[in-house]
This record gives C-alpha cells, sequence and structure tokens, in this order.
C-alpha cells in the first residue's frame, strides 16, 4: 500500500514569510496583518508592497509603487493586435494565459534572471495582468480598449479601462476589497505550479502562464465562474430546496464555492465577502442572487453530509455574487482573480528563487515489472 499523500494533502514544501493559511480556526494572515484588517483599510498596493517588501509602505514608498505599477500597466501594441485576433468566445483564462506568454517576446528583461530583473518584471505584470483582462472585456464586445491611467490606482484603473467613464467610488472600493482578499493564499495549486516552475531555472513569464493555466480549473479559481452559472440555474430564491434535493442530495453535483482542502472552518474571506456582497446586492436593489446563495449555503450548513465533512463556503461562493452585482462578466471573474493573485504568485516566485531547490517530488510506481519485451509482429 502506498505512503504517498495524495493531492499532496498536508504536505510542505518549504518556509514562507508571506502568508499563514489556519484551516482549523479560518484564520489567514499576510505577514503578520490580519485579512480581516487589510480588506477594511488597505489599497491592493500597500498589500503588494507588504508581499514583495515584508513591511508595510510609508505614504511615499506607497506613492511610489502605486505609479511604477500604473505607468509600467501598458501592454505593447503587438499584443494588443494579437488579442483582437482571438474568437470572440474564447475562454478568457486561455486568453490571458496566452497574452501573459506573448508579453515575454516585448518584455526587455524576459530572460534575465537577476531578482532586480524579477522584481522590475513582477510591477509590470502585475499591471499588465489588469490590463490584459480590461481590454479582453473590450475587444469581444467590438469595443476599442483603453490604456491605463498613470494618475489611478489599479483597482480604479481596472473600472476606468471596462467602463471608459471616471471610476465610481463604490466599484473602486468593491474591486479593491476583492483583490486585497484574493492576494495570497499560502501553497495553493497555482502559487505552487509558478514555484515549480521558476524552481527548474525557468522566468517569470513562464511562472504565471503555469499560475494561470493552474487557476483556470473549477477546483480552484475557475469555481467562481461556476458558482455563479449555478446560481442562474437556480434562477429564483424559491427553486433553493428543490435545486439542493434534486443536484446535490439525490445527485452526485458539488456545490461550487464550498469546501476546501485547507479551511475546515469558515473560510474568512468568505465571512468579508458575504457582507461585502450583501451590502451590494442591497446598493444596487436586486437581492435575488445574494438571497440564492445565502439560502444554499444555509440549507448546506444545516446538512449533516456537510456537517460531517466540514464542508463550508470558500472565498469563490460570495465573491461571485459581488462581482456579478458590479456587472463583471461571469467568464472574467477567474481573470479577476488571477488579476488579485499577480503579488502572491510573483512573491511566491522571487522568494523561491533567493533559496531555490528543484521541486521534485516523486510517486511510487506500481505498474508491472520483469516483462519480456516482444516485437511488434508477434504482439496481438
Ligand atoms: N459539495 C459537495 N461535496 C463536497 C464538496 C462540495 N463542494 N467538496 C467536497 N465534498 C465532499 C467530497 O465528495 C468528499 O466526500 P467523501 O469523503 O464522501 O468522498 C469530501 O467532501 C472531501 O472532498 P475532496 O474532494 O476529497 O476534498 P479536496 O480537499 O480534495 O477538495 C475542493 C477540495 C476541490 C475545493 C472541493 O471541496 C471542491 O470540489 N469544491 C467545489 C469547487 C470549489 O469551490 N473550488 C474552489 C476552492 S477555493 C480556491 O481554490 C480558490
Amino acid at each position: 500500500m502506498s505512503q504517498a499523500k495524495k493531492g499532496l494533502d498536508g504536505l510542505s514544501i518549504g518556509d514562507s514569510r508571506l502568508s499563514l493559511v489556519n484551516g482549523t480556526e479560518g484564520k489567514l494572515i499576510y505577514s503578520g496583518y490580519k485579512i480581516e484588517d487589510l480588506a477594511a483599510h488597505a489599497l491592493y498596493e500597500e498589500v503588494v508592497y507588504l508581499l514583495w517588501e515584508g513591511k508595510l509602505p510609508n505614504a511615499t514608498e506607497l506613492e511610489q509603487l502605486r505609479a511604477a505599477i500604473a505607468e509600467n500597466a501598458g501592454i505593447p501594441d503587438e499584443v494588443l493586435t494579437l488579442l483582437k485576433t482571438f474568437p470572440k468566445d474564447a475562454n478568457a483564462m486561455a486568453v490571458l494565459r496566452t497574452a501573459v506568454s506573448a508579453l515575454a517576446f516585448y518584455d526587455p528583461d524576459s530572460e534575465n534572471y537577476s531578482l532586480d530583473a524579477l522584481r522590475r518584471k513582477a510591477v509590470r505584470l502585475t499591471g499588465q495582468v489588469t490590463t490584459i483582462s480590461a481590454a479582453w472585456m473590450r475587444i469581444r464586445k467590438g469595443q476599442e480598449p483603453l490604456a491605463p491611467r498613470k494618475d489611478l490606482n489599479l483597482s480604479a484603473n481596472f473600472v476606468y479601462m471596462i467602463t471608459g467613464a471616471e471610476p465610481a467610488a463604490t466599484a473602486v472600493d468593491a474591486i479593491n476589497a476583492y483583490m486585497v482578499l484574493l492576494t495570497e493564499h499560502g501553497m495553493n495549486a497555482s502559487t505552487f505550479a509558478s514555484r515549480v516552475t521558476v524552481s527548474t531555472g525557468s522566468d517569470m513569464h513562464s511562472a504565471i502562464v503555469s499560475a494561470i493555466g493552474t487557476l483556470k480549473g473549477p477546483a480552484h479559481g475557475g469555481a467562481n465562474t461556476e458558482a455563479m452559472l449555478q446560481f442562474m440555474e437556480i434562477g429564483e430564491v424559491e427553486n433553493v430546496d428543490r435545486w439542493f434535493n434534486d443536484n446535490i442530495k439525490n445527485g452526485n453535483r458539488r456545490i461550487m464555492g464550498i469546501g476546501h482542502r485547507v479551511y475546515k472552518a469558515l473560510d474568512p474571506r468568505a465571512a468579508v465577502l458575504r457582507e461585502r456582497s450583501e451590502a451590494l446586492a442591497k446598493a444596487s436593489g436586486n437581492m435575488k442572487w445574494f438571497l440564492i446563495a445565502d439560502n444554499l449555503a444555509k440549507l448546506a450548513r444545516a446538512d449533516q453530509y456537510f456537517i460531517e465533512r466540514n464542508l463550508y463556503p470558500n472565498v469563490d461562493y460570495f465573491s461571485a455574487i459581488a462581482l456579478y452585482t458590479l456587472d463583471i462578466d461571469v467568464d472574467m471573474f477567474t481573470p479577476l482573480f488571477a488579476m488579485s493573485r499577480m503579488a502572491g504568485w510573483t512573491a511566491h516566485i522571487i522568494e523561491q528563487v533567493e533559496s531555490n531547490r528543484l521541486i521534485r517530488p516523486s510517486v511510487d510506481y506500481v505498474g508491472p515489472l520483469g516483462l519480456a519485451w516482444k516485437p511488434l509482429e508477434e504482439r496481438e
């Protein structure tokens, strides 16, 4: 019987100073600070600085980083032209993955592996992933993409680039809080993929491409889109009970946005996002989607199957309601997750390179042994 930990469950790949995920108590800390405090007070760029530099910035440092990200957030014309050639119904994460890969051709540091170059690329890519996401939302609707403004922070720039209007404070605040909550999360699958990639001596763009491809799956970041599609399938508040019985109790589906490898208590980000999404729904005058999600979560919390397995809403559950209420296209939810996670991914990539050892686990062979070679013509 193999002693392997299937899915590498609970295995540590080393030390990190970036975040502490306490799954038993449902706590999340970024470099010493509670996620609840950061979500309530911090600008996304403050959290980026915290992860990259290990401390909160003072006012000058924050403004320098905000300006650096905004000034480097533009994407080369060649990549914009490429985006315009993609099928309009292409998967949004596949678009982001391909565009980030193409950015490497035009990045002056793309094959420079020094720590200074990694930091420069982290600044550029953090802004560029937001610009690509916003550009794709417009291009596929036949609209011209907008260049990022140098005077705005990243969440305001995103809102500006998708709407073309002066960004509204409520939307900017909500996107900023969302981005702060999703910035970093220990050794999740996409971060692991990025660290595996740079551990071979490969470059930062390749590592981010690995991370985006990994985040795309519905067991990870893709769950936010799937959660919203599930709420839309339910359609009305009065359908929640029947849907739960037909599809979950008496079907073999999972509730998307519920369950987590590490959290066996409520994901603290889900608690903040539940409050935020409720407030946004109230302000929009449409409580339907929040109520569908909240009633379904309550049904699951009262159900023996979910209780026994410690299954609670994760970050993707209520963030789907928040983003939908903000009028973000449902398939763009996962690119928004990627935009937010850029600081975490790049911080981990730098941390990996700073004390690298090739990540190369093993596997227990359970196949046959000692078979005799048969020439092709003798095989059945
Ligand atoms: N609905 C119903 N049952 C579930 C759910 C769910 N959402 N999640 C897990 N379970 C059940 C499983 O069927 C399993 O039951 P069993 O022990 O009787 O076989 C048990 O709970 C444990 O599930 P695993 O799949 O072994 O747990 P794992 O840690 O491997 O998976 C995962 C975690 C992938 C997140 C899972 O909970 C899931 O599929 N959730 C839905 C998708 C989702 O929301 N993903 C986003 C995660 S957060 C993030 O990555 C940002």
